[in-house]
């Protein structure tokens, strides 16, 4: 079982904090304020989700910032960069402004980019970027579980990844390199447009449907 520290006590980070923890993780669950930390892993209820700071965070193997670009994640991860060498960084991030209309960054970029390039010696694994809050807390569609999408550029990274997050309700699917979540990540701001298009938002996901898969091999 691995240590995971997660930054921030938002609406993915307390919800990730459960999902790795009830697969037997330990998670320290790190917040700007201790005491907002303290409450949610009560709410949490379980054990092995400990809350902390940030720093603390930082200190666990595993790391996976919840926290968005526009409310300055780089700059958050700057101090630590040292720190994150080596690491495996789980990168959720999607760049979206502030009403959700649009993404903050150009088409020639991604998130998992930012963050790969604001912390150079980290192993980032992009994934759980098309996974919308609510989902976590009822992973499967009608017996169908959502895909996840992968990407990683370090193969090794994207394998420890997915043993952490095996047994967890969801379809890894490997989705190639970091820079593919240019596309990964604009799929969930189209899966915002059409949730509000279809008004489901936010329950909503995505499945990759596969012709081996519907011929049973
Ligand atoms: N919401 C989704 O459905 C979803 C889906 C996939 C990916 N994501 C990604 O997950 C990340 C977190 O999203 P979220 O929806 O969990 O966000 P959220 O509910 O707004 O929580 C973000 C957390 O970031 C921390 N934070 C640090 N600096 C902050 C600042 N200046 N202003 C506000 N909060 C700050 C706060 O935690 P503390 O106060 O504890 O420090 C806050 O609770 C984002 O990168 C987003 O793109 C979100």
């Amino acid at each position: 079982m691995a240590t995971i520290g997660i930054l921030g006590t938002g609406r993915m980070g307390t919800r990730l904090a459960g999902a790795f923890a009830d697969l037997g993780h330990t998670v320290i669950l790190g917040s700007r304020h201790v005491a907002r930390a303290r409450e949610a892993a009560k709410a949490l209820g379980r054990r092995n989700v400990i809350p902390g700071t940030y720093d603390a965070a930082v200190d666990a193997p595993v790391v996976l910032p919840a926290i968005f670009l526009r409310d300055g994640l780089v700059e958050t991860l700057a101090p630590y960069a040292e720190r994150l060498r080596g690491k495996l960084y789980v990168d959720i991030t999607n760049p979206f402004n502030d009403d959700y209309s649009d993404f903050i960054l150009p088409w020639g970029t991604s998130g998992a980019e930012q963050v790969q390039q604001a912390v150079p010696g980290a192993r980032v694994v992009g994934a759980f970027k098309n996974v919308w809050w609510v989902v976590l807390d009822e992973p499967d569609f009608a017996g169908v579980p959502n895909d996840v999408f992968v990407v990683a550029d370090d193969d090794a990274a994207k394998r420890e990844f997915l043993s952490l997050v095996d047994g967890m309700p969801f379809r890894f699917v490997d989705a190639g390199r970091l820079a593919n979540a240019r596309t990964v990540e604009r799929m969930t701001l189209l899966l915002g447009e059409l949730g509000a298009r279809y008004r489901v938002a936010p329950r909503m996901g995505f499945r990759f449907l596969d012709g081996a898969a519907e011929a049973g091999a």
